[in-house]
């Protein structure tokens, strides 16, 4: 038997604060055209202590302490995306982390094309499917379930 439906997914996106002033607008645009839907959105200026718990994984990392300064510097915008395959279809379009690289391996990626340096690379993506849950809930809080991938269940309000 051939099983024709593709459960959709959700992935958290975040734009940093060095794209929020240029590249918003394109990268929304982009996200769109993409067939992503936005079913959740906000803007918001991380508090240093979110920024750390946003991050918490990285805590060892000789960049940590930049990347939280970076990330609390200004508004982010906030998006979870669903879409099948959301996580790896959004880490895609951003492209690897390091925009030099981007490049030259994905020229169309938004980090090629937006990102100033490694640090300072404009999109954020979840790395796989239980830390998109995870960071959505830290973002959005429990008032988003996963109801909207099945349907029935009502967003936004
Ligand atoms: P990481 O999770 O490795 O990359 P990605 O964002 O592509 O999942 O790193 C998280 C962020 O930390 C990255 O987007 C930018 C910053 N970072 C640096 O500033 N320097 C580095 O050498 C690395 C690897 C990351």
């Amino acid at each position: 038997e051939i099983n024709f439906f593709f459960p959709k997914q959700r992935t958290l996106a975040v734009i940093k604060p060095d794209a929020m002033e240029e590249h918003r607008e394109k990268i929304l645009e982009e996200i769109h055209a993409s067939g992503f839907s936005v079913t959740q959105l906000k803007e918001t200026v991380l508090s240093r202590e979110m920024a750390e718990e946003f991050y918490k994984e990285h805590r060892e990392k000789p960049f940590f302490s930049q990347l939280v300064e970076f990330m609390c510097r200004g508004l982010c915008m906030m998006l979870v995306l669903t879409k099948e395959n959301a996580v790896e279809e959004w880490r895609a379009m951003m492209g690897p982390t390091d925009p030099d690289q981007a490049k030259t391996t994905s020229p169309n990626s938004l980090r090629a094309r937006f990102a100033s340096d490694i640090l300072h690379n404009s999109v954020h993506g979840a790395s796989n499917e239980q830390h998109a849950e995870e960071k959505i809930r830290f973002i959005f809080g429990d008032i988003c379930s996963d109801a909207e991938l099945t349907g029935d269940g009502q967003t936004g309000n």
